[in-house]
């Protein structure tokens, strides 16, 4: 049989490369399906835990885990000798930016060059990893070619970009549709029928660099429509007698043409501050200037700013200085419901506000025990009404649904909201400043 005929009989063996939020899930989904899966990660203490059957993303059921590392159909390992033994080969290493905001495609080439150095004849390679276009064909395609092996006639190359929105409880790796496309017609059908054994709609495009530049289009859409609302958010504010939030329900309710976002106190995780980089990084090659994807990230990265600005207000209307003000955080990862606290704004208010002199911060998270601030680990707070009474202000940074909204007003002394958490509060709504409410 070949490797399609392979595949379409189910009987076909995966590796994935990089075990984190998207490579865990993915690996999983295919084990789950019966597929004999392999999951590679440079980092022993991951492959520890899942050799123990212990899960740690949370995103997936520890039972799932557990079911399939005590069934075979996963094993984990920190060596890439296994790839030789697979018929697919999924990339899902980080895409981190340097100090500089230039793209950081390192792990991509390592973990390309650990699956070239064990590849066999017939093998299909999909990068998951958000990069610039191109990466595919100009960076991973000659390393996977450097021994001879020829793409589209020896082995299979395509890209297939990654939608998972960890904490979605309606949108997962199965029912959300994915495109994928590869270096030929050939490779493009071996990959589709792949992500067909896991996943219920595949968009087939005519190559890895469409599919490249539809993944960055995606968190650019993301940035760009945050950063207007964030911009008219603080409109409101300077002009006063208009809420944002309430403008933005009201635009949704128009049923085509328009969708709504939210404003916030900027963004964070691994996808929508980082990606729109790759592409204004590559654009600046082709005396290009993506001016959208500049002025997005100006507005958004500004919001820390202006959160801190809302907080030094306050401070300002108290009987206490900002050194000895007592300020407690609700919510220190990205987004809601979840534990990445990679670039999470959250932390960059907590930094500002340590910059200019804050003292007394500390932070209530369910999902995050601990975090680095400027070399110092700091411990999350228990969650106690005692620790909002006590605080001058309370800040929501992120508005996990663990948290009762009505309990914290009813024990907080003053409430800075940056995500309309307590849009439902009724008591209390005189101690509440809200972001963008134009108050
Ligand atoms: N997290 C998301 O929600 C999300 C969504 C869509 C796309 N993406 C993209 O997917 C990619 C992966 O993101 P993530 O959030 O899963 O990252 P992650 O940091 O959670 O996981 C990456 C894993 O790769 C491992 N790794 C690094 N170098 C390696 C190598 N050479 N060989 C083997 N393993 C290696 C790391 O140890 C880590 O466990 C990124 O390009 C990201 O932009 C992420």
């Amino acid at each position: 049989m070949n490797l399609l005929d392979r595949i379409n009989a189910r009987q076909f063996s995966v590796a994935v490369v990089g075990l984190g939020y998207v490579g865990l899930p993915l690996a999983v989904e295919f084990a789950r399906a019966g597929i004999r899966t392999i999951g590679i990660d440079v980092d022993a203490s991951k492959i520890d835990a899942l050799r123990a059957g212990n899960n740690y993303i949370r995103d997936i059921a520890d039972d799932d885990v557990r079911a399939v590392v005590e069934n075979g159909t996963f094993a984990a390992t920190t060596e890439f000798v296994p790839v030789h033994d697979v018929d697919v080969v999924y990339i899902c290493v980080p895409t981190p930016f340097t100090a500089n905001k230039e793209p950081d495609i390192s792990y991509i080439v390592q973990a390309s060059e650990g699956i070239a150095a064990n590849m066999r004849n017939d093998q299909c390679i999909i990068l998951k990893s958000t990069t610039f276009p191109n990466t595919t064909q100009g960076h991973v395609q000659p390393i996977l070619e450097r021994g001879g092996m020829k793409v589209g006639r020896d082995f299979y190359l395509a890209f297939s970009p990654e939608r998972i929105d960890p904490g979605n409880k309606v949108w997962h790796t199965a029912n959300t549709p994915i495109v994928v496309g590869g270096v030929t017609p050939e490779c493009t059908k071996i990959a589709a029928a792949v992500n067909r054994v896991i996943i219920a709609k595949v968009v087939e495009v005519s190559s890895p660099k469409v599919a490249e530049m539809e993944k960055l289009l995606e968190n650019i859409f993301r940035s760009v429509n945050i950063a207007l609302v964030n911009e008219l958010a603080q409109l409101c504010d300077r002009m006063g007698g208009i809420n944002m939030w309430e403008v933005v329900e009201a635009a949704a309710t128009k049923p085509f043409g328009f969708m709504p976002f939210y404003p916030g106190p900027g963004i964070g995780g691994h996808c929508i501050l980082i990606d729109p980089y790759y592409l204004s990084w590559l654009a600046r090659e082709h005396d290009f200037v993506t001016n959208f994807i500049t002025l997005a990230a100006e507005v958004n990265e500004s919001m820390p700013f202006y959160v801190k600005q809302m907080v030094l207000r306050q401070v300002a209307h108290m009987p206490v200085t900002l050194k000895a003000a007592r300020i407690v955080l609700l919510g220190v990862a990205f987004k809601r419901d979840v534990d990445d606290l990679r670039h999470s704004p959250a932390l960059r208010v907590m930094e500002l506000l340590t910059q200019d002199g804050a003292e007394n911060i500390c932070y209530v998270d369910p999902y995050v025990p601990s975090l680095d601030l400027f070399g110092r680990t700091v411990h999350a707070v228990p969650y106690s009404d005692s620790v909002i009474a006590d605080a001058d202000i309370v800040v929501i940074t992120t508005d996990h649904t663990a948290f009762d909204y009505e309990r914290i007003v009813a024990s907080a002394r003053v409430v800075v909201d940056t995500r309309n958490a307590t849009k439902n509060v009724r008591t209390g709504r005189e101690k509440i400043h809200l972001l963008g409410s134009g108050e």
